[in-house]
């Protein structure tokens, strides 16, 4: 256990403007910081970290918290491993305490299974009954040098190989199912996740073997193509790129993005080392982050079908987001990069990664294959729609290409620049209607599902988060306060858990702030009380007493089903109890 103070000491060494910059390109105004979310992905900023609270809040996807839950959500951390990332980063020593926590021990024994199950997938694949998986390796063209090097193996054709294996070695039950090697079989049992399947590692930046992919091979086998590793203690698959381990070595810094295992293996042996495989469709912005760290350009050699160009269309906005230059390579005469070099030879993809387009021109080259400009029905469809695209880009991009766009069409580049600035403007107010929409919606739904009361007592939950952040404010005010208002007066069950939180945490002599408060929620919870406790409109201490008998009388007021249920005494008592309150 990390001590309370420990955990503060950390907090106040880690500026959470400093931290977050870190991740995020932010722009100061005031006290407050914007930037676009790295949570969620979104175009115009509405990522707010809040320096005099110490606190992040996301109104696009409701992300909030302190420091400490955003190192968590950033870096996939349990609240303990945050803390300690954070004194690391801070160069402060961690307290030693022998028993460590029971996380960081499965992680460990995750780990060690990866490594055993890669070995033993690899021996497999070199052992007589591996004999088929071996000859479809090499009838894709690898090498049995490639095959050492990316370490890939075969999961035997049996129910439970590897299981008994990893028992044999002391793994119980529960850490195989941790490492996601093997599930629960309907007769309680453990079966491999992995059955004759050619098997492909996924290697950490730090050399750990994290996760598998498992191909099947032949044509009578069940299942779907790939079967992977699910996310684990210490793998989650959007963080993750494949060959990353080894493409971080490459001198140049621009990396290849291809879309599956086998491209990405078939480069590294035609000697392009710097090749690597999202391992979704689209790119995350998490991944742009790790490439961006090896790399200044990306090129993006995806498969030539539609998912394919789909998985394009969706990651180029992430990647220009990180800061990336991104260029696109078309494929033609195959259908994705492997079967390219097969086909032509690494030099001709050598000459296609020369000439590859920019992301720019390569969009405008999709819009014109989709439409017949030599119609003027055409024209002026292609017109529209690629002007819409030239509405995203910076005025000096929208000059240049206007420029090609009109001689292509034979008309003014004044027209297209026109029709342009018309649809950005259209553009930025449907941006910002979208996003006062997800505001409202942040407050109001969501709000809402978290505080299930709030929506039969609007007013009473308006003045109870007004208060709250009035008291987050000035904590002098809360004994006083309390003596008028005890937590029973609340008329919402949240707002009266967050109000006896700020009790216990006053009484106990420390400072009320996000850091004490979050881990005594869950996540949602806690998101949605940094928004309520930064909300602007609610800083007045002068407003303080009003709210006070806002929210008793709400307490006091008669339900309208009860209301109805009163005697006639009741009722009178009931009024004329309200009016001492009004006094
Ligand atoms: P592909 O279908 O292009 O596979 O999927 P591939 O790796 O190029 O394999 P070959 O060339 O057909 O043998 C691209 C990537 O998408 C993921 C895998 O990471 C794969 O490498 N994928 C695909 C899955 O995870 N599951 C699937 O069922 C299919
Ligand atoms: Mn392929």
């Amino acid at each position: 256990m990390l001590s309370q103070e420990f955990i503060n000491e950390v907090k106040e060494r880690n500026d959470i403007t400093d931290v977050i910059s870190g991740y995020v390109s932010l722009k100061r105004s005031g006290r407050n910081s914007k930037g676009l979310c790295p949570f969620h992905s979104e175009k115009t900023p509405s990522f707010t970290v809040y320096g005099d609270t110490a606190s992040f809040y996301c109104f696009g996807c409701q992300a909030g918290g302190d420091v400490i839950g955003f190192i968590r959500r950033i870096e996939n951390l349990d609240y303990v491993e945050a803390v300690k990332f954070l004194a690391n980063r801070a160069g402060m020593a961690i307290p030693e305490d022998g028993k460590n926590d029971g996380l960081t021990h499965m992680r460990l024994r995750i780990r060690e299974q990866n490594r055993e199950a890669g070995r033993f997938f690899y021996r497999s694949l070199y052992s007589p009954e591996g004999r088929q998986a071996l000859a479809y390796f090499h009838s894709r063209g690898l090498t049995d040098e490639t095959i050492r090097r990316f370490g890939l193996g075969w999961s035997p054709d049996s129910w439970d190989q590897l299981v008994k294996h990893l028992r044999e070695l002391g793994y119980k039950k529960e850490e195989i199912l941790a490492a996601d090697l093997g599930y629960s079989s309907r007769k309680g049992g453990v079966i491999d996740r992995f059955r004759n399947r050619v098997m492909f590692p996924i290697i950490d930046l730090q050399g750990n073997v994290v996760a598998f992919g498992g191909r099947k091979f032949t044509e009578d086998a069940t299942g779907g193509k790939y079967v992977n590793t699910s996310d684990t203690l210490i793998y989650k698959k959007t963080n993750h790129l494949f060959a990353m381990n080894i493409a971080k070595n490459s001198k140049t810094r621009e990396l290849i993005l291809c879309e599956g295992y086998m491209d990405v293996i078939a480069l590294h042996q035609a000697g392009f080392s710097n090749a690597v495989a999202a391992l979704g469709t689209a790119v995350t912005p998490q991944q742009a982050r790790v490439l961006h760290k090896y790399a200044d350009r990306v090129v993006l050699s995806q498969d030539g079908d539609e998912a394919g160009q789909k998985s394009i269309a969706r990651s180029i906005p992430i990647m220009k987001d990180e800061g990336l230059d991104v260029r696109v390579l078309e494929i033609t005469g195959a259908k994705d990069p492997d079967e390219f070099i097969r086909k032509y030879g690494p030099e001709r993809f050598k000459m296609l990664l020369d000439g590859c387009s920019n992301d720019i021109e390569y969009s405008i080259l999709r819009i014109g294959k989709q439409y017949d400009i030599d119609t003027d029905d055409g024209r002026l469809h292609y017109l529209r729609e690629v002007c819409e695209y030239l509405s995203g880009l910076g005025t000096l991009e929208r000059e240049v290409y206007a420029g090609r766009i009109a001689d292509r069409l034979g008309i003014e580049k004044s027209a297209v620049l026109s029709q342009a600035e018309a649809s950005a403007r259209r553009r930025l107010r449907a941006e910002k209607e979208k996003e006062f929409r997800e505001m409202a919606n942040s407050t109001a739904g969501v709000g809402n599902k978290i505080n299930p009361d709030r929506s039969s007592h609007l007013r009473g939950s308006n003045a109870e988060y007004k208060l709250l952040a009035i008291l987050f404010r000035h904590q002098d005010k809360l004994p006083g306060t309390v003596q008028k208002l005890p937590p029973e007066y609340f008329v919402t069950e949240f707002g009266r858990r967050i109000y006896e939180q700020f009790i216990d945490i006053n009484q106990s002599g420390q400072e009320i702030d996000v850091t004490q408060l979050t881990p005594r929620f869950s996540e949602t919870e806690g998101s949605e009380i940094v928004r309520i406790l930064n909300s602007d409109e609610a800083s007045a201490i002068g407003d303080l007493d009003t709210l006070i008998d806002v929210i008793t009388t709400e307490h006091f007021k008669p339900k309208p089903q009860e209301a109805a249920n009163l005697s006639e005494d009741e009722l009178l008592m009931q009024m004329s109890r309200l009016k001492k309150l009004k006094k």
